[in-house]
């Protein structure tokens, strides 16, 4: 595996790549690699000869009071799982390579309904720090392809939306969440769980799995199935932030004549804010 820390080389080698006629995937990162990023990096194997990842955790997508300082930068583990999954680039940028005058004056990348609504509510300007970090590693890396994963749904469509809005040649591919054998979707920030709150976050999955089967069934009242799982959440020791049932192709609120739905969760956990969700689409 190649790695670039310096843009000319990265520039370089992409060039090399795409002169020689070879499909480039890319999946963006902040490291701590796990299970889940290794499904991105299978799938992006899948459509492209060359694989290249990034690592970047990206101040513009923290708050002020959040963990971007206490992120766990783990290189040593990710390079094992990087050429594990036969990777073939990683990008490593530091905060003077991307964001050289800092993040305050930079230009900036906003997709704006999507980026106001559930962890954009919470987290003010966040899809603003990713939508924009994203249009800067897309320019760099120039991929005919690129894996998200659907844990992140909202992130997935802000960047399918600012893909679509901006003529970005790039084709977008959701990957499935990976998830712990009791339901647990895998994520970094699992890693700030103690062993008793690990055995309580399970939970989220849960409510998410009774209220996509209530759907299922037919059961329409919305508001009364988000409060019955915020209920079960709130019980279990985790506060809940939002669970939200929304259209699937917009995240809008849903109508009693939809079919396809997405549900979304986040929850407060000790150190961790958890997020998930399920989709209702058949
Ligand atoms: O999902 C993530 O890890 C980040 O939000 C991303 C897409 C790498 C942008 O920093």
């Amino acid at each position: 595996m190649k790695r670039f820390e310096q843009l000319a080389d990265l520039r370089a080698q992409v060039r090399e790549w795409r002169m020689a006629g070879l499909r480039i995937a890319f999946v963006p990162t902040m490291g701590n690699l796990h299970e889940g990023h290794a499904s991105l990096f299978e799938q992006a194997r899948e459509h492209a000869d060359k694989v290249i990842a990034s690592i970047y955790v990206n101040p513009m997508q923290f708050g002020l009071n959040e963990d971007w300082s206490k992120y766990p930068r783990t290189l040593d583990a990710d390079t094992i799982i990087l050429q594990d999954k036969k990777v073939d680039g990683l990008f490593l940028p530091d905060d003077k390579t991307m964001y050289p005058q800092g993040t305050e004056v930079q230009t900036f990348v906003e997709v704006p309904r999507l980026s106001s609504i559930l962890c954009g509510a919470s987290r003010p300007g966040h899809f603003r720090g990713v939508a924009t970090i994203v249009s800067k590693l897309f320019n760099l890396v120039q991929p005919d392809v690129a894996v998200f994963g659907e844990k992140d749904f909202q992130q997935l469509m802000v960047i399918r939306q600012m893909v679509a809005d901006l003529f970005v040649p790039i084709e977008i591919i959701g990957a499935p969440t990976k998830r712990a054998s009791d339901g647990l979707a895998l994520s970094s920030r699992n890693g700030y769980l103690t062993p008793e709150e690990r055995l309580q976050a399970p939970v989220i999955y849960q409510a998410l799995t009774t209220c996509a089967e209530q759907l299922r069934n037919g059961e329409r009242d919305f508001a009364k199935l988000e409060q019955q799982a915020r209920l079960t959440i709130d019980k279990a020791g985790l506060r809940p932030d939002y669970f939200a049932i929304r259209r699937h192709e917009d995240l809008l609120e849903p109508a009693i004549e939809d079919q396809r739905f997405v549900v979304l969760a986040a929850a407060f956990l000790g150190k961790a804010r958890l997020i998930d969700n399920i989709q209702v689409v058949n």
